[in-house]
């Protein structure tokens, strides 16, 4: 889907939208909560940053309409922008509780064309239930009736749930600022030489930096020639403290994830269709399916990688505990991405959030509109510049299949013959260890044996502490034999690989057989994949030789057999 095509989802100028919904309202509605990044500066019409009490007091001075900031803080005091006539009668309160500020502000402002901005909100409503009470009755109070009086409240984050959908209440919230506004802001601070613009790419800047408010990019700009210049490091660093910000610890972010296609062995047909996507400029959501440790969130980082975007790490940890939390974290996910944008998001065990067994009605009985709003985003990702790289265990038995429809789904399966090889030589490698010829035979002597690419890095490090262990029993040595480069060789690795040899991995080959089973499209299976770059065809994991049939393709009716007999069933 073209991105024009999308408006509504782009954070378009936040202040015109804001301005333009409390004209709206003066005539209609009379309360307004503002909710959301309600402390960040708005880029005003004019094309100064301004905070939102600055905003609403510009914009009303030319209407003549007063504007009245209160706080449990400060108090209320009348804002007139620089430039303007100070009221004949202001309005000065000293501070005093919310309900307090609110009963006497409306009081001195009956009558006159006003708005009072009541700041800071959150904390008093959740507090103090009367006034929870007070602000839902508001919209009747006869004061506010003849239409000249405005009642704005700001909401650090989320509106209050006693307003959300309260008669005669509109809420507007204020996202993360786009890439235009960005640059639109840096041009203004330019401009009043907030920092040398000689010494920053203000276009470069401006495109890096989604997810930031404008207070943000303000300080990043600001500590420049200060403290500490804006090098892409530097970025990174503030992008990320924004993101633990506003997600605590519910995902991550790599800016520049070090992981390259050429460090996964295998995953050829991911490789191809990231490729593809590149190129057309069409990033439908990819499923990673397959068993564990064979690469799959390795491939997510390559994918980032190859892409030279930012990947975001999500998970079942979206889904909150309490009521209405789940709703709330993906919105603000989704905001968060469209900000991040082009981004690629690696959505680990997809399946929790969007499977089968997921008990939504644990979370807030709202299911359907969870679970309608991650299929929306998939839906909307690809015209956003956000690529879904999702990663499922179990795409048959987790995953309904209108669900599955949403993705293309690529099995990443066992890695087998000369991949183990290559796997082994790449751990090798990361532990400055070198391996000897023979430990290609051991590889070939165990194709019975049902490796992953968890199980071989283990194996390598493993025997490389064996082999230091038996160098020097006592761990004596001074560090130069351990700093020493390695060689290990089969006869080093050789107990090790038959106590793996020993269990078999059921589970894992279930889980190979649901994504070969799911699978659209053979050209995306491993083994076919590859052939088509021209390459020998590898030899199959033991599990997936049983059910080929003659021509190469796994045999549908044998898989269903073997997973019913299981007790795996499909999602539907
Ligand atoms: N195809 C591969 N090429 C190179 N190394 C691999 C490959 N597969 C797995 N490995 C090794 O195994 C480790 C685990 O891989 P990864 O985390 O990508 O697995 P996964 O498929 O995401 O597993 P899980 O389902 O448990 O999350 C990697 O860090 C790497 O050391
Ligand atoms: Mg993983």
């Amino acid at each position: 889907m073209p991105v024009s095509a999308l408006p509504a989802q782009q954070p378009a100028d936040r202040a015109a939208l804001l301005l333009g919904t409390r004209r709206v309202d003066r005539g209609t509605h009379r309360c307004l909560a503002v909710h959301g990044h309600v402390d960040d500066m708005l880029l005003a019409p004019d094309g100064r940053a301004l905070r939102l009490a600055e905003l609403l007091a510009v914009d009303g001075a030319g209407d003549g309409i007063m504007t009245v900031v209160a706080s449990e803080l400060s108090g209320a005091a009348t804002l007139t922008p620089p430039g303007t006539p100070p009221p004949a009668d202001p309005v000065a309160l000293p501070a005093a509780s919310m309900a307090e500020l609110l009963e006497q502000a409306l009081g001195r402002m009956a009558g006159r064309r006003s708005t009072l901005l009541l700041q800071g909100a959150c904390g008093a409503v959740e507090q103090d239930e009367l006034l929870a009470e007070r602000l839902r009755n508001l919209p009747f109070d006869r004061r506010l009736a003849d239409g000249a009086a405005q009642v704005v409240v700001s909401f650090r984050d989320d509106a209050p749930a006693t307003l959300q959908g309260a008669t005669g209440w509109d809420t507007f919230r204020v996202s993360l600022p786009d890439k235009a506004e960005r640059r639109s802001a840096l041009g203004y601070w330019a401009q009043i030489r907030a920092f040398d613009p000689a010494s920053i790419d203000l276009d470069d800047l401006a495109a890096t930096t989604g997810g930031l408010e404008l207070d943000d990019l303000r300080r990043l700009v600001q500590e420049h020639a200060r403290v500490e210049p804006v090098t892409p490091r530097r970025v990174s660093e503030i992008r990320g403290a924004a993101l633990a910000r506003q997600f605590r610890n519910l995902l991550q972010v790599d800016h520049r994830p070090a992981i390259s296609f050429g460090d996964v062995v295998g995953g050829e047909a991911v490789k191809a269709a990231v490729r593809q996507a590149r190129r057309e400029g069409r990033f439908t959501p990819l499923a990673l399916a397959g068993p564990p440790g064979v690469g799959k969130t390795m491939l997510g980082q390559a994918t980032a990688h190859e892409l030279g975007v930012p990947i975001v790490y999500a998970d079942g940890r979206l889904k909150g505990g309490i009521v209405g939390e789940t709703a709330r974290n993906l919105a603000r996910f989704r905001e968060m991405l469209v900000a991040y944008a082009p981004v690629v998001v690696f959505w680990d065990e997809i399946d929790l959030l969007l499977g089968r067994s997921t008990d939504w009605n644990g979370d807030s009985g709202a299911s359907n509109e969870v679970r309608q709003s991650i299929l929306t985003l998939l839906q909307d990702a690809p015209g956003l510049g956000i690529f879904v790289v999702a990663s499922t265990n179990n795409p048959l038995s987790a995953m309904q299949h209108r669900v599955r429809n949403r993705f293309r789904i690529i099995p990443v399966l066992h890695p087998a013959g000369d991949d183990l090889l290559a796997i082994a030589r790449l751990e090798a490698a990361k532990h400055n260890v070198t391996l000897s010829a023979d430990v290609a035979d051991l590889f070939q002597d165990t194709q019975d044996v049902l490796w992953n690419g968890r199980d071989i890095e283990r194996l390598i490090e493993s025997g490389r502490s064996n082999a230091l262990r038996l160098a020097d029993p006592d761990g004596r040595a001074d560090a130069d034999v351990h700093g020493r480069p390695l060689t290990l060789s089969a006869a080093d690795l050789r107990l090790l690989v038959r106590h793996l040899a020993a269990a078999r991995d059921e589970a894992a080959e279930l889980n190979g057989l649901e994504a070969v089973f799911v699978v659209d499209n053979p050209y995306d299976l491993p083994w076919i994949a590859r052939q088509i770059e021209g390459r020998s065809r590898p030899p199959l994991p033991p599990y997936l030789a049983e059910v080929m049939s003659a021509d190469g393709l796994p045999d549908r009716q044998r898989i269903a057999a073997r997973l019913a007999a299981a007790g795996v069933r499909d999602a539907g």
